[in-house]
């Protein structure tokens, strides 16, 4: 079955939003995103839970999605559905529906990778967010440095080590009390604070080699978890109202240490492939005081990209863009296509760091 160009329906499922796109020409036309709320008191996603809601609502969710587009199923050309990597019951939905709906109206189907997805959501606002250029993705689930020099031709300059930077800040939001998710919740109260008045450490920075050490580009945030945790044991042991006080400014030093630490990270990584062009991608990108470092940092000769907050968290019109570009390419998944809670990165080359 092949692609003869028109508007891609993408799915996305991988973990707590269910979400549908359609997107012709790189344009968004209809786009609803349904975040799951079961999962908010049990402060965390329950796998079987965001399984279960992708199957109630992903058939009204696309409804929708087609109302809005005004189109009909009929005028569509291809779907794109997120494969991997994810939660394998949620991700199986997805998956599933796409092969289904895709059979029954002899559509191509393309599965695609959730992080390089991420990647494309700023090419739908800013069209000319295309490589080369470093990418720095930061969602729940994965921290990874690229240097990409073309699409499909990805080298991976650094990775975490640990936990991924929006784990840390759900984490760490948790052990301060707050909701989920956390990364919202800290940047709302770092607003209220100020860094400095705690000190928390900047992992990974004081590496003395260079571009040769992996830890020179890597990243660790479960240290940094620790250490806010145990700050958090000893200010409560001030009482209720010494913890009340102290909140945000433990938040404000706790993203402090972050965005330094993604920041000067992503400038070894501009200096060492000598591209100024930053892209940012996944739900931490929603970061305003993030964005704002980066951008100020990058400053005079370089340049950021970052997607606007809808597209920077899980959504399907960044599905649906990645999906038409490969459709357009001829590339096709078979029957065989299915849900792949590890896929790999397509494309990625081994560590470019010498
Ligand atoms: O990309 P995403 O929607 O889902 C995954 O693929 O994981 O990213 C979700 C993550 C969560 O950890 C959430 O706390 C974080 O993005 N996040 C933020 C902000 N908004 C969402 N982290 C920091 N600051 C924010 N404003
Ligand atoms: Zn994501």
């Amino acid at each position: 079955m092949t692609f003869r160009g028109g508007p891609v329906l993408g799915i996305e499922s991988s973990c707590d939003e269910t979400s549908a796109a359609v997107v012709a020409g790189g344009r968004i036309l209809g786009h609803v995103i349904l975040s799951q709320d079961a999962h908010a008191v049990f402060g965390g996603v329950v796998p079987e839970i965001a399984a279960r809601q992708h199957l109630a609502h992903i058939d009204d969710v696309v409804a929708r999605t087609l109302r809005e587009a005004e189109i009909e199923a009929a005028d569509l050309a291809g779907v794109g559905v997120t494969a991997g990597p994810g939660l394998i019951g949620a991700l199986l939905v997805g998956v599933n529906w796409a092969k289904g709906f895709g059979f029954a109206l002899d559509l191509p189907v393309i599965g695609v990778h959730h992080m390089e997805a991420h990647l494309f959501a700023n090419s739908l606002e800013s069209p000319d967010a295309e490589p080369p250029f470093v990418a720095l993705l930061i969602s729940g689930g994965h921290t990874l440095l690229l240097h990409a020099t073309e699409w499909s031709r990805y080298h991976l300059l650094g990775a975490t080590r640990d936990d991924a930077v929006g784990e840390a800040f759900d984490k760490v939001a948790r052990r301060f009390g707050l909701g989920f998710p956390g990364g919202p919740e800290i940047e709302r109260l770092a607003r209220e604070g100020r860094p400095g008045r705690y000190r928390l450490p900047r992992p990974m920075l004081s590496t003395r080699d260079g571009p040769s050490d992996s830890a020179y580009f890597d990243f660790s945030f479960s240290g940094l978890k620790t250490a806010a945790s145990l700050l958090a044991a000893e200010v409560e042991r001030g009482g209720p109202s010494a913890m009340a006080d102290a909140l945000p400014d433990m938040a404000a030093e706790f993203q402090e240490a972050v965005v330094d630490v993604l920041t000067q990270k992503t400038l070894r990584a501009v200096k060492h492939t000598e591209c100024g062009r930053v892209l940012l991608g996944g739900g931490v990108a929603r970061n305003g005081y993030l964005r704002a470092r980066m951008s100020s940092a990058l400053q005079p000769d370089g340049r950021l990209f970052a997607p606007p907050p809808r597209l920077a968290t899980d959504n399907a019109a960044m599905v649906a863009r990645l999906a038409e570009h490969r459709l357009a390419q001829g590339e096709v998944s078979g029957r065989d296509l299915n849900a792949d809670p590890a896929l790999p990165f397509p494309g990625l080359g081994v560590k470019a760091a010498n």
